[in-house]
């Protein structure tokens, strides 16, 4: 660090648990760039100061974590098109006058699509539960142009509210909602599968929040979010019946390397620098 060194940093509470400063000023390093990233607590009674601080220290980007995400939107002088949508934020970047917002989120799940080489554009997709995850793979989803998103979910009134939401968007009936037990409504095979909840977690290991093996024939690839375990109880379950399947670490690091590459226009973080930071995260979790 010397005097030219740039900062960004998180904005938690608590923080302390953050991954976030080891993997920035990882990429920092192996990109070359003079940039600084440190955890920020806050109390929530203090965002908007906090915000005005930041802007007083010409601290350049920020990464914004719960409870603060939908928080600190009044905040900001502007708003991606996509938080907007979301109704979420996680990425700030000083710009004239004050932070403008972005959801990295949803290009971190599309970054993920894509590499994997899932198709998307006029295929029917499945998303399991309707919380924010849920949210933001089906925003990602219906941009990718999927036809159908079929939304399994233990609490119906949440998955309405998804459905309610997304179809407005979209500005047809692209999210169908059903419980959980319902997915024998779900016609066919051949799916793209996107698993939100937090069922299989560490330290439930073993357990799918949809446990029938015959639900996971309508399966061709999927998507755990969850990253511990490394291979979960619905990743075996897919694979079991033949189909493909990831965990939700590329999609971890691809949400900080969009911030990343945000505050850095045109600077790119190699695939060798992404093994690197798995490595790194792997580590910080002990497996
Ligand atoms: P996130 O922001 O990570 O999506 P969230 O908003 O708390 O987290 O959402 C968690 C999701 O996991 C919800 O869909 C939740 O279902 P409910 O809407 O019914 O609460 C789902 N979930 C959590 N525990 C679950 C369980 N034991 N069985 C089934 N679904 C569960």
């Amino acid at each position: 660090m010397d005097g030219r060194t740039t900062v960004c940093g998180v904005i938690a509470n608590p923080v302390a648990h953050s991954m976030s400063p080891v993997l920035q000023n990882l990429y920092a390093q192996r990109t070359g760039v003079n940039l600084a990233y440190v955890p920020f607590k806050v109390e929530p009674d203090m965002l908007q100061d906090m915000i005005r601080g930041a802007y007083a220290m010409n601290i350049l980007g920020l990464n914004v974590t719960v409870p603060f995400k939908s928080q600190v939107m009044p905040f900001l002088k502007e708003i991606d098109e996509t938080a907007e949508d979301i109704g979420a934020v996680n990425t700030l970047i000083r710009i004239d006058g004050g932070y403008k917002g972005y959801n990295s989120d949803v290009p971190g799940i599309t970054r993920v699509i894509q590499e994997e080489g899932y198709e998307v554009d006029g295929r029917d997709c499945i998303v399991i539960g309707a919380g924010g995850a849920a949210h933001a793979a089906c925003y990602a989803l219906m941009k990718l142009g999927a036809r159908h998103i079929y939304v399994l979910n233990r609490t119906q009134a949440r998955s309405d509210e998804l459905e309610h939401w997304m179809n407005s968007l979209a500005g047809r009936k692209i999210i169908m909602s059903l419980p959980l037990d319902a997915w024998d409504w779900i016609p066919g095979d051949g799916y793209l599968a996107v698993q939100t909840t937090s069922v299989g977690m560490t330290p439930n290991v073993g357990r799918a929040a949809i446990e029938d093996p015959e639900f996971y024939k309508k399966i061709r690839c999927a998507i755990d979010c969850i990253y511990t375990p490394t291979e979960t109880k619905f990743m075996q379950n897919v694979k079991a019946a033949g189909g493909k399947a990831v965990n939700g670490l590329r999609m971890l690091l691809y949400q900080g390397i969009v911030s990343y590459e945000i505050w850095n226009p045109g600077v790119k973080v190699s695939e060798e620098t992404v093994l690197e930071a798995e490595q790194a995260i792997m580590e910080m979790l002990g497996q």
